[in-house]
């Protein structure tokens, strides 16, 4: 099992060269290089993250390890090749993909996320989950964030590879991402051993939006101060910076973020038409019963106040509804 393990974890390591090489070194590699370039990354960016590239030819990987014949049913295990249907022989599984390696928090390569360059589905394509890799405790660029994690005492939370690395560049050291799945309990916990506080910086497509929001207990379960960031026109952060620059996103996005309660205020507020009275009123309610959930009391007063002044209405009735909704929860 220990022996499996070290076998795996070098196997992965040898394809992850092999893939950094053939980017960086062969005519194959141009067009990746490219591609890479067209999104904004140098290659010192590229070497940071371990990128590499896989060719479209069928035997690239296998032809490197036919030499080391033990490892071609384990890496077949690890995902990285298909055993061939007659029996004889194996084929590459990962093919004309950009490779992003998916490193634990020592820095060790143990899975692989690959990304097609053209309108190819899947658009990524991850290895599986095995003895070295399980997805739902993964964070993905943990383990070079963990020195600015430990030092700011806060983590920056993204969904997607791209994200983690344009923010990087913009000068975020502190950013790791879930991989596109929901946040887990057990990645929650992960986080807040490392950090007290978050920022969650999700896609601003509806789907970010929603997992920000679903994000919000598991994270304050775990014992984290949430914040959340908020893009617009459904921008990703990757986006957001090849659009507006570095500069912008760190000043708008990742310093506007907006604390969990704020965050749930504004994402219930698009369910309402706010000009006809009775959503208006139940918008009021339903912020109340948001409100009334905060523990401390300076926090609900704050907020009150903002509802007052927004819409008008005393802070007393304000205040009166909320004592009748806290008494009605305890
Ligand atoms: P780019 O288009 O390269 O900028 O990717 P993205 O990160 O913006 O993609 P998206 O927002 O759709 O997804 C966020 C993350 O989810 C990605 O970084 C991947 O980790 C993961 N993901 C996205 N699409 C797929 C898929 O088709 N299969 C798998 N396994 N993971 C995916
Ligand atoms: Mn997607
Ligand atoms: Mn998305
Ligand atoms: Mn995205
Ligand atoms: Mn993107």
């Amino acid at each position: 099992e220990q022996a499996e393990r070290a076998k795996l974890l070098e196997g992965y390591e040898m394809a992850a060269k092999l893939y950094q090489y053939i980017l960086h070194n062969t005519e194959q590699g141009k067009a990746a290089k490219a591609y890479l370039r067209d999104r904004g990354m140098n290659d010192k960016l590229i070497e940071t993250f371990g990128l590499g590239y896989a060719p479209a030819r069928w035997d690239t990987l296998t032809n490197l390890l036919d030499k080391k014949q033990y490892f071609l049913p384990l890496m077949e295990q690890g995902g990285l090749l298909s055993a061939k249907h007659d029996g004889n022989g194996y084929v590459d599984k990962f093919r004309d993909r950009i490779m992003f390696p998916i490193y634990d928090w020592k820095g060790q390569v143990i899975a692989f996320g690959g990304r097609a360059m053209g309108n190819v589905q899947p658009k990524y394509l991850n290895s599986p989950e095995s003895m070295l890799f399980h997805k739902s405790r993964t964070l993905y660029n943990l383990h070079l964030a963990r020195p600015q994690i430990r030092k700011t005492q806060e983590i920056v939370l993204f969904e997607g590879y791209m994200d983690v690395i344009r923010a990087w560049e913009a000068g975020i050291k502190n950013g790791v991402a879930t991989m596109g799945t929901a946040l887990t309990s057990e990645q929650a916990e992960s986080i807040r051993r490392l950090a007290e506080r978050v920022t969650v910086v999700y896609d601003g497509d509806q789907a970010g939006q929603t997992a920000a929001y679903k994000s919000i207990p598991l994270l304050e379960n775990a014992g984290c101060q949430v914040r959340i960031a908020m893009l617009p026109d459904a921008l990703d952060p990757d986006e957001y910076i090849a659009k507006y620059g570095s500069e912008r996103f760190v000043r708008e996005v990742i310093e506007t973020a907006v604390p969990s309660i704020k965050y749930k205020l504004l994402y219930f507020r698009n369910n309402y038409r706010l000009q006809e009275d009775g959503e208006k009123l139940r918008y009021i309610k339903q912020a109340l019963k948001l409100i009334a959930g905060l523990s401390s009391p300076i926090e609900r007063e704050h907020y009150l106040r903002e509802l007052s002044s927004e819409f008008r209405y005393s802070l007393e009735a304000l205040q009166q509804n909320l004592n009748e909704i806290r008494l009605q929860t305890e």
